[in-house]
């Protein structure tokens, strides 16, 4: 066995891998914030700039250890990782075949449906989470963002046993799909404002004469959309990953699989929508439909939704509110998760729809993680 016992009487030896990248940045920021290096001794991996000079987070200066080579994770407490599923997928057999007992923390998508692994989203799981550390688990993943984000505003129906089924139709920020995605986004809204830019400064313009210009420079040979593989600008985009043998996508596949998994729902509830791209930066929305157990009177759901997280808040169903306060726009950059739109729809009292919207990078990513890193230190006393 390559790993130390872990003590109460030391900090926690966590391995970090990954922390450059957008997910990693902004884990690493999080952490910051919430003093998280203060308690933990922790150790920078690189893959490719091994031996160089790894971040000062507070504990003064240190070398990069090579994240290639499993040997270099002997000893650790915790591996959290952000590197990708490529890397998870070649080395956490690699690392565990060496007799590594240690936690995993994952940020991809390649473990999480394996049984050794609990989805971590701890506001409404940490029952789950819990119960799965006493029995031994020592693997755990983040969740897919487009649930994690759903489940933060609407996971307390889901807990009252209210949901007979959902239907989630997102509207998924350009970050999900990478931080190069992000940068095309934007040089797509730069190209469609430099082609309209003189017609735009004039008021006498039509509004068809702008369309027209739109147009043609989004279907211009320059127009970037090498990442993307279509026009988002101006446009949205219904398919994200791969084809399921059922139609769904990869996406919309992980919206059921997930969200019954990181609930431990018994029985299970379907989930199942439709995953859109559209021209948000980083934040992702959900509109759905829930057919409910029952009639439960729409003051009890909103209370339920609003004393479920502390980060979840109920708007209310007006349009000065809902434009200021339920938007991708609105949400950015924070760890609110706002919920509204709320109403029982004339299919009947037991049909509910909601919006929703949240950070990706946040709670989608960044902060389930650091917060299993918090939980552990909670177990083993540090
Ligand atoms: N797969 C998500 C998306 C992001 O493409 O928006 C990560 O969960």
């Amino acid at each position: 066995m390559s790993t130390a016992k872990i003590s109460s009487s030391r900090p926690l030896r966590v391995g970090i891998v990954g922390w450059r990248g957008m997910v990693g940045s902004v884990l690493m920021s999080r952490m910051q914030a919430e003093d998280d290096f203060a308690g933990i001794e922790p150790v920078f991996f690189s893959t490719s700039q091994a031996g160089g000079a790894a971040p000062d987070v507070g504990h003064g200066t240190s070398t990069l250890l090579d994240a290639s080579d499993p040997a270099a994770f002997d000893g650790l407490d915790v591996i959290l990782t952000c590197q990708g599923g490529d890397w998870t997928k070649a080395m956490y057999p690699a690392i565990r075949g060496r007799g590594w007992g240690g936690h995993w923390i994952d940020a991809a998508s390649a473990l999480r449906m394996t049984d050794e692994t609990v989805i971590v989203l701890d506001p409404l799981n940490r029952h789950v989470i819990d119960r799965a550390y006493a029995g031994g688990t020592r693997t755990w993943a983040g969740g897919n963002c487009t649930v994690s984000l759903m489940l933060m505003g609407l996971g307390a129906l889901f807990r009252n046993g209210w949901v007979e089924w959902m239907t989630t139709m997102t509207y998924q920020a350009a970050s999900g799909a990478g931080a190069r995605n992000m940068r095309e986004l934007v040089a797509q809204m730069r190209a469609i404002g430099d082609a309209a830019a003189t017609q735009l400064d004039d008021p006498a313009t039509g509004a068809l004469e702008l369309d027209r210009t739109v147009a043609e420079a989004v279907t211009a040979g320059g127009f970037p959309t090498a990442q993307f593989g279509a026009p988002l600008a101006g446009s949205v985009l219904p398919w994200i990953d791969s084809l399921q043998p059922d139609g769904a996508t990869r996406e919309e596949w992980k919206g059921h699989v997930e969200a019954n998994k990181i609930l431990a729902l018994d029985p299970v509830v379907p989930v199942d929508g439709l995953c859109v791209r559209v021209g948000a930066m980083r934040s992702h929305a959900q509109a759905v439909t829930i057919r409910l157990t029952r009639d439960v009177p729409l003051a009890d759901i909103a209370a339920a939704i609003a004393e479920s997280t502390p980060w979840t808040v109920v708007v209310p169903n007006e349009k000065p509110a809902s434009l200021a306060r339920l938007t991708p726009v609105a949400v950015s950059g924070t760890l609110t998760v706002p919920v509204g739109r709320l109403r029982k729809l004339r299919m009947g009292p037991e049909y509910l729809t909601a919006f929703t919207v949240g950070d990706q990078l946040l709670w989608g990513a960044a902060e389930p993680l650091r917060r299993m890193l918090r939980i552990l230190r909670e177990h083993v006393g540090t």
